[in-house]
């Protein structure tokens, strides 16, 4: 392995720009809906601490927040960027810098709620049985990760193809939903909700996210190494294009959606 693959693996292959921010805050609009209705499925009285996992700058712990409306409800992320970025957006909320591949120093949780974030973590099902170790008793791990994503445009295509390469290339699985399937044959856990959603965002949002990915990816080693300066302003161009589109969708995602117990607990 080169030496700039071994530095590249296992980190965040999406940043904490500006760019990438502003793509998590473009996320926000095309899934919120999605993961209010998810997240309202779970019967939730009494949550004492609820946590999210991942949280960027801090969308997601919002709607953690506003759906469970727990005693306390804590956003995490690596990023002592976005952390920042969440505590000064979401003053009300509270918001910690954590890898959560590690231990955790937070109390049992009722709720570990995480959402496109298994994707970029080496050995998923390892992480979820780690986070499920720190559930309290009669706790739940909600989760939404992608399954799929087909191009209703074929604009989108090269841009997808790229995406998935970049996740796979430092060390994740952009499309993990289907390795999740195996959460069902792993004996401390019991899924009790596997749903696959498909959700059709305005391509004016598509477009507008996939556009704020390349720049934020720009310097990246490996899509250097892809692609040349002149490949990349042309696929710039043509997923800038996708905006045009307005209301009209230019990709489906199919997000899988999974609540957990822990058996033994
Ligand atoms: C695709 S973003 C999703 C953000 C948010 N959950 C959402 O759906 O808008 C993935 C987030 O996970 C964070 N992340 C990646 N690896 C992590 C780790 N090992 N520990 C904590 N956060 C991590 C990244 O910094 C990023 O903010």
């Amino acid at each position: 392995m080169k030496p700039e693959q071994a530095d590249s693996r296992h980190n965040y292959a999406f940043r904490d720009n500006a760019s990438a921010s502003q793509r998590l805050d473009t996320l926000d609009e095309m899934f919120g809906e999605s993961s209010r209705e998810f997240v309202s499925t779970y019967p939730n009285r009494g949550t004492k601490l609820a946590l999210d996992l991942g949280c960027g700058p801090g969308h997601t712990t919002r709607l953690l927040a506003e759906s469970l409306r727990a005693q306390r409800t804590v956003g995490v992320d690596q990023s002592e960027v976005y952390v920042q970025n969440a505590r000064a957006r979401y003053p009300n909320l509270e918001f910690q810098s954590l890898d959560v591949t590690r231990e955790m120093p937070l109390p049992p949780a009722n709720v570990i709620y995480a959402r496109f974030l298994l994707s970029h973590l080496p050995d998923p099902l390892e992480q979820v049985v780690h986070w499920s170790r720190h559930l309290a008793r009669a706790g739940v791990a909600l989760l939404e990760e992608t399954q799929s994503i087909e191009p209703l445009d074929q604009g989108s295509r090269p841009y997808l193809e790229l995406q998935k390469s970049l996740v796979d290339h430092h060390g994740g699985t952009l499309f993990v939903g289907p390795v999740l399937e195996q959460l069902s044959e792993i004996a401390e856990l019991e899924v009790f909700h596997d749903e696959i959603q498909s959700v059709t965002p305005p391509g004016r949002l598509a477009g507008r996210s996939f556009s704020l990915n390349l720049q934020a990816w720009s310097d990246d080693a490996f899509v250097r190494q892809l692609h040349s300066p002149r490949e990349l302003d042309r696929l710039k161009d043509r997923v800038h294009a996708l905006t045009s589109y307005g209301a009209s969708p230019v990709a489906r995602w199919s997000i899988r959606q999974i609540m957990i117990r822990r058996r033994i607990n």
